[in-house]
């Protein structure tokens, strides 16, 4: 007999083919989303594929600014968001304001933003940047400018640790990385010696001292692929462990803390995807002068990363 979910899935995936609406998710979503999703990737994977698509309509399973993102990219697609709260905090702890007034202070700074900000604030920075390209993008600045990086202080500073460059940072970070602790890991480690420490940029800095390996989720996810270990201390949000045991099913994979939920990323459901479908809704705008503005940044990283 067919489960409850299996129903969702049938009825969702027949309606994804009656709007031929392309579904882009983030590997944090439930494991349910992600396998219905016709892509599944980091904050910068998901913005190419949303460029990529010939589909019209796009339904991104993912936070705010993701979905904005694909708008500012994507002007002539409708762009629908199956959750509208679903934000991220440290994205909404800076605004345009806070850069013009560091700007009035250092005109002739760099501004460059990381993809978890708002439309606003990509209008007013330079250049944007996600988790697998910052320190690329950083490094081709002019070794003397300024450089102001915003919001999450912890990126900033693991990057520029690595490039040993000093970077001016805003005081923001993730409320979910944060609770990984290098207390936690160094017991995991004990309990498990052979395994590799995998964890995301927007870890504190004594976290990341300690990894074997800090990236994006998806660099994560291809270095779990790629490595000889066969077991892995996972420090990021625990929707990634669904592809890191789909594509490695004979390695293990152990939470850095169980505590590693983003409530705004898991807020996204089937029921909700199907009602978005269904309803054509929520359609994600972006006001047509700030989203010129934050094209810029937007392209200028694809460039730059490229
Ligand atoms: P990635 O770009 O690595 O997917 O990270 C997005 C994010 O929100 C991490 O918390
Ligand atoms: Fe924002 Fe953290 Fe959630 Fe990523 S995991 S969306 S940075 S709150």
């Amino acid at each position: 007999m067919k489960s409850s979910v299996g129903y969702l899935i049938d009825r969702f995936l027949k309606l994804k083919e009656e709007r031929s609406a392309y579904v882009i998710a983030h590997y944090y979503q439930r494991p349910e989303v992600q396998d219905v999703a016709d892509f599944v990737g980091d904050s910068y994977s998901m913005a190419l594929a949303a460029r990529e698509t010939p589909c019209e309509t796009i339904l991104v399973a993912g936070v705010d600014f993701m979905a904005e993102t694909a708008v500012i990219l994507c002007p002539e697609k409708t762009v629908l968001t199956p959750e509208p709260d679903a934000t991220c905090p440290m994205a909404n702890d800076i605004t345009a304001r806070d850069i013009l007034k560091y700007r009035e202070r250092y005109p002739d700074s760099i501004v460059v933003c990381y993809v978890n900000t708002p439309a606003e604030v990509k209008a007013v920075s330079d250049v944007c940047c996600t988790s697998s390209n910052a320190a690329k993008i950083i490094e081709k600045m002019p070794p003397e400018a300024r450089i102001f990086f915003v919001p999450d202080h912890h990126l900033g500073h693991n990057i520029g640790h690595r490039l040993n460059r000093s970077i001016d940072l805003y005081r923001s970070c993730c409320p979910t990385h944060e609770e990984v602790r290098t207390g936690g890991l160094l017991e995991l480690k004990q309990r498990y010696p052979a395994a590799k420490i995998l964890v995301h940029p927007e870890c504190r800095p004594e976290v990341v001292d300690v990894a074997d390996f800090a990236g994006s989720t998806r660099a994560i996810i291809e270095y779990a692929e790629a490595s000889e270990a066969d077991s892995f201390i996972i420090g990021t949000e625990c929707g990634i462990l669904h592809p890191l045991q789909k594509a490695n099913p004979r390695k293990e994979f152990i939470l850095a803390t169980k505590d590693l939920i983003c409530p705004n990323m898991k807020s996204i459901t089937l029921e909700k995807m199907i009602y978005s479908l269904e309803h054509m809704e929520t359609r994600v705008m972006v006001e047509e002068s700030v989203r010129l503005k934050a094209r810029i940044a937007l392209e200028r990283m694809i460039e730059y990363a490229t």
